[in-house]
């Protein structure tokens, strides 16, 4: 184990210890420390609090410094949702999304997600791998520790395995990934007159290969108009709750089918998107455990004004988590600040609130709020250092990049050029 690490002098050390998920009230709650550092130990926090006495600890000698003067210091982003192992990106799409046609249109003329997936089937394993390494490290540049990654873009099983492991691989380099299993994303083309043929498929053989080989840990369906239908989804989370898999589901992005219902009653990890979410499936998630995980990016990209009812939720009582939903259709950005400004300008969360989205509650969206999402004794130094001091610049400054360095697992793996002087 190297030299302790003792980041000090923070103008606000934001720690959100304390209760995880949080929900309503307690979202807007960052414990912060004024003046506040943090002491790491090999991959661990070992204590965090004010930095006169951090200093003073004994397990603080010989401790290599680093000063965050005036700074505000907190847990790395947890991205609870992405699909950030994909072939290229669709700008073609987008340019005729602008001349007016529809997302869903797009997809019926075997575009939009139909063309990832045939390029993703083509693509070596290799050169996939480098695409998403690619990506990886956009994320650790904009201060994201974890990342949850979703396959979706073989749909036969090949090609998901082949996303999956790619994710294997990468898993750690540089940061945490979560696989999570989407072989439900959309009807491949092959399929088309028969979408329940393909669903024997996921369940009889999909399900049952991903989870002897351990390549998911999570399993996601899109329960949609244009995807697969309430029954179908029933039927693939409950084949995969079976055979051990945590469950998240993709509801009431574009129509309501009472996948959020679904979500509940199958006791989801997190169900995501929920732009048309109202009525008592509201209630019913707001009163589950099931987390509420919004996606402002795909809705501020696609040009629509319905953002998921944030407010409501949080009034209601709800575990809301922020993610970027990284793709190459709905979301392209790897930017969870950008999707903190979102949060704040269109679903009017605060940003107290989005930034518990985005990390604690992006954690237990993971089921990880033990090990990350707070800076608390323990757990694992994921941290950021912005470059301001007051965290609702985060937020209020759009489009910019904020983290001035990113480290994880007490390693400084943003930027490269810290890593370097660490290291000598
Ligand atoms: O989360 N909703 C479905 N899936 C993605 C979009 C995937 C794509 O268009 O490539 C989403 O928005
Ligand atoms: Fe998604």
């Amino acid at each position: 184990m190297g030299r302790p690490v003792l980041i000090r002098g923070a103008r606000q050390l934001l720690t959100l210890r304390g209760p995880a998920p949080r929900r309503g009230r307690q979202l807007s709650d960052l414990e912060i420390i004024e003046d506040g550092a943090v002491l790491v130990v090999g991959d661990r926090i070992h204590s965090v609090g004010a930095s006169r006495r951090m200093e003073n600890l004994k397990e603080a000698r010989g401790a290599e410094v680093i000063d965050a003067t005036g700074k505000a210091v907190m847990p790395g982003f947890v991205d609870s949702h992405t699909h950030f192992v994909f072939p290229v990106g669709r700008p073609a799409d987008f340019e005729h999304r602008i001349g007016g046609a529809s997302y869903a249109e797009l997809r019926q003329h075997r575009g939009g997600i139909h063309s990832t997936v045939q390029a993703l089937r083509l693509m070596s394993p290799t050169a996939l791998q480098a695409q998403a390494l690619r990506w990886l490290r956009k994320f650790a540049a904009h201060g994201t520790t974890t990342v949850e990654g979703k396959s979706g873009y073989g749909l036969n099983p090949a090609a998901e395995r082949k996303s999956l492991r790619v994710m294997q691989k990468l898993d750690g380099r540089p940061l945490e990934v979560v696989r999570t299993f989407l072989g439900a994303h959309v009807v491949p083309p092959q399929f088309e007159s028969s979408p329940d043929a393909y669903v024997d498929l996921v369940v009889g053989q999909m399900l049952p290969d991903i989870r002897r080989r351990r390549l998911a840990e999570f399993c996601d369906v899109f329960c949609d108009s244009g995807a697969f239908t309430l029954a179908q989804a029933k039927r693939i989370l409950l084949a995969a709750r079976e055979l051990g898999f945590g469950l998240k589901l993709h509801a009431d992005q574009l129509t309501r089918l009472g996948a959020t219902g679904l979500a509940v009653e199958l006791e989801a990890v997190s169900v995501d998107h929920l732009e048309q979410l109202e009525g008592d499936e509201l209630e019913a998630l707001a009163n589950s455990g099931t987390i509420a995980t919004l996606l402002p990016g795909s809705v501020f990209h696609l040009g629509s004004f319905r953002y998921p009812p944030a407010r409501r939720l949080i009034e209601r009582g709800a575990a809301v988590a922020l993610a970027t939903d990284f793709n190459p259709g709905t979301s392209p950005t790897p930017n969870m600040q950008m999707i903190l400004a979102l949060a704040a300008t269109q679903m009017k969360m605060t940003p107290a609130e989005a930034i518990s989205a985005a990390t604690i509650n992006g954690a237990a969206a993971l089921g990880r709020a033990a090990t990350v999402g707070s800076l608390e004794p323990g757990k694992f130094a994921d941290l950021i250092i912005l470059d301001t001091g007051d965290y609702r610049e985060i937020a209020y400054y759009f489009g910019l990049n904020l983290c001035r360095m990113t480290m994880r697992r007490g390693e400084i793996i943003w930027p490269a050029a810290a890593r370097r002087e660490k290291a000598r």
